[in-house]
């Protein structure tokens, strides 16, 4: 059946506009425009079905793989896109089936999770939002989009902008933390990073902005779990890091697996519809997650394979990845007068556009050109660039008696699981990194220290009950003069489908720990970790504590970076650490309740427990450096801030009082004190990065306008409330530094 539609038509309606509104231009260019309308004038119901099935290819499923004879899906138009292709050569293999061998010749879009670096790696997202150096992040997946669009990629699924705030759920290791402020600046500019400011240019690819939508907030902290939550906090946590992505331009939205609120989000049309399309005015269009449609049957929300095609389709995902259900049932849901053909032009429109935006229907092959993908990966500055996040990322929890820095010249004991692992150094989703690439902490130690004054015993695995490597681990501690372990979690057990109910160090790395301070020498615990783990009894046991998260490629040489001073850490936490998993959630954004515990000495009848304190046992924001920073002098502009008026300058002043030159994350905080709804008792509005030489202070000031006062209403309405605001500024969310102003009600 073919829908001959002339050009305005299938304009407004491919712009949602049927409604005779004038068409706003699908790719922004007139004369894509017309190359996507004539080509929805002369296809088919089913190739345009066919835009809307994306296959995985077989030989890197990133989900429970069913196999599919994928060049036949090509060549009948059954195919619109394509995951896990990589390599221009592969790339343009596949390209050739789809342009010279099915009808309408119609490019494919090959779409990836570079998720943190394609062939070089960086640190875990995680680990790069703990830098707060927003424009290393951005330069992070600007070179990521350069290596994966040489190697043929035109998409990424990423950034991943999901709010997490159970350090149980492993996908934590993949986005940017607990806090909404710090998540929306990181999304704005991964996105950014990706997509340029023009996607016609051959080195920017689609982003896409998942999970949507709160796929963090999985009860228990267990993967693909129950969300459920009011639509208050649903829109003051969870979705303004999605609508930062929107604003940014994001070309793409992935619908998550979830269950929210009842409705699974892969066939949710609230999120999908009201809020996405309607609210928010997104043009793009919206892939589900790997086999999301078809689990609404699953969730007990769909009756059949056709109920969930018709489910997920009807409330707006655009494109099935990976259920192969769109591909026969949207044919005879529009049969059965279920979907409409109008919808299925929509659909495809959107995606043909894309494939537009990218040059690709000018141009199927420009991504895919091996000469110039040899010429790309891993590039030096590529690999130093790496290595530079990696330091920043690095979070100093702990530095008793100056350990650290360690001394070129003393004798250093390197022991640990994760010492010289090339595979966990590279984490979860490390894209096409090599092992082979990834330089181990050994190997950058040895970039330092001589092999006479370099001692390394593995002393037991990550996991497991052997701890036959003791006597090495010990005997290289009592040579040395100090430890060096390199603890924590493998490169699995942090992800996706990697949630722990335990967050202890997994194995025998506590009994080593333990074997190795009975040496009697000083210990420095180096963690590389997907997530935030429970720290108590690791503590009494090390003298210092540095967070290196899961580093990359280059994490070898960052870390030895550090260790030696050579660089000094500055990183700051973008989770809070828990005492133990009994405190879970715990976040530092937390309500008061009506029994607020006050700080110190546990009081009856207020809210707390009986056999621990409320704190954490390090804050979100908190991170040390080797030298010492203060803050005195905090300042209000004025006592009160008119809707109309000038913004409020809040000003502080900043010391290095220390012996190192070093770079501070100054962090602004706010308690609005009453509000239709309760507020939190504090709120992230502001950070600032500033560099002190020893001895030096700066002076660093905020700007607050009503704006930032903001939250949703009791009548989820969004705007700020006339009253009495605190202040904050400080190096982390328990800054103690205070002043006040008040919202007048003008
Ligand atoms: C996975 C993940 C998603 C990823 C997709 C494609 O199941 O949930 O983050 O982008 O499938 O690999």
């Amino acid at each position: 059946m073919h829908l001959r539609t002339p050009l305005l038509g299938i304009l407004l309606l491919v712009a949602g506009l049927a409604r005779g509104q004038t068409p706003a231009s699908l790719t922004g260019d007139p004369r894509l425009d017309e190359k996507v309308s004539d080509l929805l004038r002369q296809m088919t119901l089913e190739e345009k079905v066919g835009q809307l099935m994306q296959h995985s290819s077989d030989d890197n499923a990133t989900g429970p793989a069913t196999k599919s004879n994928i060049l036949n899906e090509i060549r009948s138009g059954r195919c619109g896109a394509m995951l896990n292709v990589t390599g221009a050569a592969y790339s343009k293999t596949l390209q050739t089936v789809a342009v010279k061998q099915s009808r309408l010749g119609i490019p494919l879009i090959f779409g990836y999770d570079v998720i943190h670096g394609y062939k070089t790696i960086f640190p875990i997202c995680l680990g790069q939002a703990a830098s707060w150096d927003v424009a290393a992040i951005e330069k992070a997946d600007r070179i990521a989009a350069i290596e994966a669009t040489s190697a043929g990629i035109h998409w990424t699924y990423s950034p991943m902008v999901d709010i997490a705030r159970d350090p149980r759920w492993g996908r934590m290791s993949e986005g940017a933390g607990e806090d909404t402020y710090l998540g929306i600046q990181i999304a704005k500019a991964r996105v950014h990073a990706f997509q340029g400011d023009d996607l016609s240019r051959p080195d920017t690819m689609l982003a896409c902005a998942k999970h949507f939508a709160a796929y963090g907030a999985a009860q228990a902290g267990r993967d693909y779990y129950t969300t459920d939550l009011s639509e208050a906090t649903l829109r003051e946590v969870y979705l303004p890091p999605f609508k930062a992505a929107v604003d940014a331009g994001v070309a793409t939205f992935m619908a998550a697996f979830n269950d929210l609120n009842g409705v699974p989000s892969s066939g949710n049309k609230f999120l999908l519809q009201t809020v996405l399309r309607g609210e928010w005015g997104f043009k793009g269009f919206v892939v589900s997650d790997w086999g999301s449609v078809n689990e609404l049957q699953y969730h007990g929300y769909a009756a059949s394979p056709r109920d969930a095609a018709r489910l997920g389709f009807n409330a707006g995902v655009e494109m099935d990845m990976e259920s192969k259900l769109y591909y026969p049932h949207l044919l005879g849901l529009v049969k059965e007068g279920k979907v409409t053909e109008e919808q299925i032009t929509v659909a495809a429109g959107r995606i043909l556009a894309m494939k537009a935006r990218l040059g690709l229907l000018d141009d199927p092959f420009r991504y895919s050109d091996p000469a110039r993908e040899k010429a790309t990966l891993l590039r030096p500055e590529h690999l130093e660039a790496a290595r530079d996040l990696a330091r920043r990322a690095c979070v100093l929890l702990k530095n008793d008696k100056q350990i650290l820095p360690v001394q070129k010249e003393a004798t250093v004991a390197l022991v640990g699981p994760l010492a010289d692992s090339r595979i966990d150094i590279l984490g979860s989703w490390r894209g096409r990194g090599e092992t082979s690439d990834a330089v181990t902490l050994l190997k950058g130690f040895q970039g330092v220290f001589p092999s006479d004054r370099l001692l390394y015993a593995r002393g037991c695995d990550i996991s497991g009950k052997d701890t036959t490597g003791f006597a090495e681990a010990r005997a290289a501690a009592d040579k040395a003069d100090v430890v060096i372990a390199v603890l924590g979690e493998s490169w699995d057990m942090s992800g996706e489908a990697s949630s722990r109910s335990n967050l202890d160090l997994p194995g025998q790395q506590i009994a080593l720990l333990t074997e190795l301070h009975k040496s009697g020498k000083p210990i420095v615990v180096v963690l590389m970790c997907g997530r935030a783990l429970t720290l108590e009894n690791v503590l009494p046991l090390a003298d210092a504590v540095l967070i290196a998260w899961i580093p990359g490629t280059m994490g070898g040489p960052a870390i030895a970076d550090v260790v030696t001073g050579a660089y000094n850490p500055a990183g700051k936490l973008p989770v809070t650490f828990p005492r133990s998993v009994g405190q879970i959630p715990i976040f530092y954004n937390h309500k008061s309740s009506g029994r607020p515990q006050p700080p110190g000495e546990r009081i009856q009848y207020k809210s707390n427990y009986l056999d621990s304190p409320n704190s954490p046992l390090f804050p979100f924001g908190f991170g040390l450096s080797y030298t010492k920073f203060t803050y005195d002098n905090l300042r209000v502009s004025a006592p009160i801030l008119h809707a109309q008026g000038e913004p409020l300058t809040v000003s502080v002043t900043v010391r290095n009082e220390g012996g190192y030159d070093g770079e501070e994350t100054v962090q602004l905080y706010i308690h609005d004190r009453v509000g239709s709804l309760t507020r939190p008792v504090r709120e992230l509005k502001g950070f600032s990065k500033v560099f002190l030489k020893k001895g030096e202070e700066r002076e660093v000031t905020f700007k607050l306008t009503p704006a930032d006062l903001a939250f949703w209403r009791a009548d989820l309405t969004f705007g700020p409330e006339p009253g009495k605001f605190e202040v904050f500024v400080g190096g982390d969310s328990d800054a103690t530094l205070q002043d006040k102003f008040e919202l007048a009600a003008d």
